[in-house]
This record gives C-alpha cells, structure tokens and sequence, in this order.
C-alpha cells in the first residue's frame, strides 16, 4: 500500500540517498531550506511501512514549485511518484497556488503530462570547470558589486519582475546562508541584475542570476565564471537565451542536460530573457 506523509529532518538521510541515486546535485542544506520554507510541502512515500518516495511543494503566494520529486529505482512504475504529485497537487489547491510549476527531467515529463502539466520551454545545464571568458572580462566587473543589506528591496524588485514570482521566502534564505556570495549590477545608482549561487554536492549551481538588461546580465555571469574559476559550476539557462547561450559557448562549459519547464493552471507572466541562471530545477 502506498501512503504519502509530511517529510521531517529524519528523513533527510533518505532524501540524500535519493538524490544521490538520481545523481543530483542537492545537499542537506537544500533539503533544510525546503522544509523549512514549507514544511507541510514535503512529502515522503511510503510503500507498506518503508519510506521509498520524496517531493516538495512551496508556495510563493498564487505560484506553487514542486521540486525534489524522486522514487527508489527499485519500485518506480508502480505509481508511488503519482500518489506524490496528487498528494503536492492537492496541497498546491489548499495553498490557493492558481499556477503550479516545476522543471521536468525526461523520466518526470510524462507523469506530468499525464497530470495535465504543459511544457513552457526548455533550460540547458552547462557544466565544466569555470574559467575567466577572455574578450569581455575586461570591462564586466567594474558594475558589479558585493550586496549589501540596503539592496534587499531592489534585488527582490528585479526578482519579481522578471519571474512574475513573490520568491523572497527562497531568496532571503539563499542570501543569509552565504551573504557573501551575492553581488548585484548598478546602473546610475539603480541595481539592474543580481547573482547568487549555491554549493551543491557535485559543483556550484550558478543562479539564480536576475537581470533587467543584457548588460547586467552578462556582466554578472562574466564576474562568477572569473571568480569561481577553478570550480566545477552548473549553469542552467533557457536553451534559446541568445546572449546567455554567446556566453557559456566561449566559457569553458558545455551542455549536459536538458530540463523541460512545465506549467499546470494559470500561466505566469516572466520574462526569460532576464532569467540569466536558473536557481537550479527546484524553483525557478
Ligand atoms: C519520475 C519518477 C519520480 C516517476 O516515479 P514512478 O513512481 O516510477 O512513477 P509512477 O509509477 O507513479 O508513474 C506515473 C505515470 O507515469 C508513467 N511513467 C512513469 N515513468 C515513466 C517513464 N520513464 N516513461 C514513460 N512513462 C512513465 C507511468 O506509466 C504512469 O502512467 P499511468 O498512470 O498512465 O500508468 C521516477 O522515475 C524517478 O524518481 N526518477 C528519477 C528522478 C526524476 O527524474 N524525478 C523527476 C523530477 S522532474
């Protein structure tokens, strides 16, 4: 019998050997961050009595995410990762989310196809070890600058803007875990873009990176692919982002993998052309 509960910080040794089994990229420090952004919103399966299944939901005002939706390869196919998107749907309704998002892996797309999600586009994963891009490094810096607390309201407004999404509940936490880590674009005294990242597992997630104008973008980008040089990065973007695409293509990265942005209920009104780095396919 398959049954779906509330996810605690017990059970994030099962959501780290589910993650690892997938070969993803999330720590502890994610799992924690989603449980407590929404903890009723994580979910666990149990299939008679053993806990096999893990997923996510978190609301940000009218739109739900799911994310970290992940089935033992043992018992997959015999519809434990259904009972976990019919659970998160339900709670999506409950949340009075009227548009419901997530970021496909081609073994979840035709379960979300089959829930009646419809794809919006397509991200690429960059990966490689993160190096300056020569011609334009000179000048990308020289706007770019650490964040301060004063940015808080002007990084959130970009935010907003650009994903159609109240996300402050995710970024103010990405921000206190590594305040260090985040740098804004200024244009006339006005903060244009920003950029921060995450320490995953198996390489730093680059993103999310915000930005108004191609020159805030790329200058963002420009900056962390210099400064992590060394590193091994993930960079996911829209595959037809033109100007972001320029970029990873004379970066020392190269395409890995695909994810399918799909959408359920209301469509949300972005603008993928600031979308410069996704925050990874959890939240957008
Ligand atoms: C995606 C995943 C969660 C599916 O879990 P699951 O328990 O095997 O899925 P279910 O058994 O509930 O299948 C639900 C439906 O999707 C279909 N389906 C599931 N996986 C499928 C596949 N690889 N190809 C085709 N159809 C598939 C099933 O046939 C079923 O359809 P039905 O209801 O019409 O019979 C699981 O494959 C997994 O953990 N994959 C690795 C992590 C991952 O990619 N997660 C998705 C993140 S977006």
């Amino acid at each position: 019998m398959i049954c779906i509960r509330r996810m605690t910080a017990h059970d994030l040794p099962l959501g780290m050997r589910l993650k690892s089994q997938a070969g993803w990229n999330q720590t502890q420090a994610d799992w924690r961050r989603f449980l407590a952004m929404q903890p009723e919103g994580c979910l666990v399966a149990e299939l008679d009595g053993v806990a096999v299944g893990t997923g996510a939901v978190t609301a940000f005002e009218s739109v739900a995410w799911i994310s970290m939706v992940l089935v033992e390869q043992s018992v997959r196919g015999r519809g434990i990762g259904k009972a976990l998107l019919n659970q998160a749907l339900e709670l999506a309704a409950e949340l009075g989310c009227a548009s419901i998002r997530l970021d496909a892996t081609a073994l979840g797309q035709p379960l979300y196809e089959s829930l009646g999600f419809v794809p919006q586009y397509e991200l690429t994963r960059y990966a490689g070890v993160a190096g300056p891009v020569g011609s334009t490094s000179s000048s990308a810096p020289i706007a770019v600058r650490v964040a301060r607390s004063a940015d808080w309201p002007a990084i959130l407004h970009v935010d907003n803007v650009i994903t159609g999404t109240q996300r402050s509940k995710f970024l103010s936490r990405l921000f206190a875990e590594d305040p260090a880590a985040v740098r804004v674009f200024e244009h006339g005294h006005r903060i244009t873009g920003y950029f921060t990242l995450r320490h995953g597992s198996d390489a730093v997630q680059l993103g999310p990176c915000i930005a108004e104008t191609d020159e805030a973008g790329s200058a963002l980008i420009l900056d962390a692919l210099s400064r992590y040089a060394g590193n091994r990065v993930y960079w996911d973007l829209p595959s037809d982002h033109f100007a972001a695409v320029q970029i990873a293509k004379s970066a020392s990265v190269s395409p890995q993998r695909q994810f399918l942005r799909m959408c359920r209920g209301v469509g949300v009104n972005e603008n993928r052309n600031g979308l410069w780095a996704s925050s990874g396919p959890e939240l957008g």
